[in-house]
């Protein structure tokens, strides 16, 4: 596989199955046993227009145990939002920094970002997809099962930025995606393209339907996430009247699940909303094991992506 320094990672249509199998085996080998120092001297900007916790923590706390320096930077701070063109911004932080991770509302600022900037754009979340929340998604699917192949995985609730990545990273590595969400909040049509080309290759499948009783039947992995994403606020009620009370994991619809799945959910959650209470805090739920990956995968997702390949020595 050809090393992966210097790449952007805006969306994982981008990643191919080796090179995303190859950023979750460093993630556990970090897990392991985090090497120190490995970054030191390279600098992160982490460019937030929306708000974080996992993201912004886990990749601080990342960059902090390589040795990479951290700056975290507030839209509002910058001169951006005093409206400094992103393609300036992207130009000017490339001289001081080595990578940009950017959590933005619409995906074509991140297009932008990486067009202008001469170092690596991390997508720390846009409206169009999550692609370090899959990544660490799936490291928790593997440390659960062990492998991908046989595994089925059902999504439930609105086809957003989290199920686009996840659809596109379970079909890459072989997992069998199933997706409920209501007429009109379907997954993107291109993430649901490049999931149905990757099924083919992987052999896994990908279905796209209104009915979850359909998607989680017999699945091991029962996923949601909340119905109202950051950015939508305006259509709060027109979205809960579109969901609920049928697209929501409540303890019936989980039970149809094989009876030893797991729940999961990238949070931030809400209880009672997306999700049953005692789904979400009950024992089979491995929402901390998530969160906990969002951590394992940064450091693996910015050391492969910062750190230059070992020279070849010549004979
Ligand atoms: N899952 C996730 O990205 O969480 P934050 O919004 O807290 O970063
Ligand atoms: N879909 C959610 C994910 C938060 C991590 C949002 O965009 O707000």
């Amino acid at each position: 596989m050809k090393s992966l320094f210097g790449r952007d990672m805006l969306t994982l249509i981008d990643y191919s199955r080796e090179e995303i199998e190859a950023i979750l085996e460093v993630s556990r080998r970090m897990k392991r046993n985090p090497p120190r120092k490995a970054l030191e001297g390279k600098s992160l900007a982490l460019l937030f227009q929306k708000p974080s916790t996992r993201t912004r923590v886990s990749l601080e706390v990342a960059a902090n145990q390589l040795g990479c320096h951290s700056i975290y930077l507030g839209w509002g701070d910058l001169q951006l939002g005093r409206g400094e063109p992103i393609s300036d911004t992207a130009r000017a932080l490339s001289r001081y920094v080595d990578c940009i991770a950017a959590r933005v509302h619409e995906h074509s600022i991140l297009e932008e970002l990486a067009e202008f900037s001469s170092i690596p754009v991390v997508n720390a979340l846009s409206a169009l997809c999550h692609p370090m929340q899959s990544l660490a998604d799936l490291l928790t699917i593997f440390e659960k099962k062990g492998r991908f192949s046989g595994v089925k995985l059902a999504y439930v609730g609105d086809g957003n930025n989290v199920c686009n990545s996840l659809l596109v990273a379970c079909a890459k590595v072989g997992i069998e995606i199933g997706v409920a969400c209501p007429p009109g909040y379907e997954p993107d049509p291109r993430f649901i393209e490049a999931a149905e080309e990757a099924s083919e290759e992987s052999g896994a499948s990908v279905l796209i339907s209104h009915e979850p009783e359909e998607v989680v039947r017999g699945a091991h992995f029962v996923y949601t996430d909340v119905i109202v994403s950051m950015g939508y606020d305006a259509e709060r009620e027109e979205r809960l009247r579109a969901f609920l009370p049928k697209y929501r994991v409540t303890r019936e619809l989980f039970e149809m699940a094989s009876k030893d799945a797991y729940f999961m959910h990238d949070l931030p959650c809400h209880r009672g909303e997306e999700v049953a209470p005692e789904v979400v805090d009950g024992e089979r739920s491995i929402i901390w094991d998530q969160a906990e990956n969002r951590l394992h995968t940064a450091k693996a997702i910015l050391y492969l992506l910062l750190r230059p390949p070992a020279k070849r020595r010549s004979r």
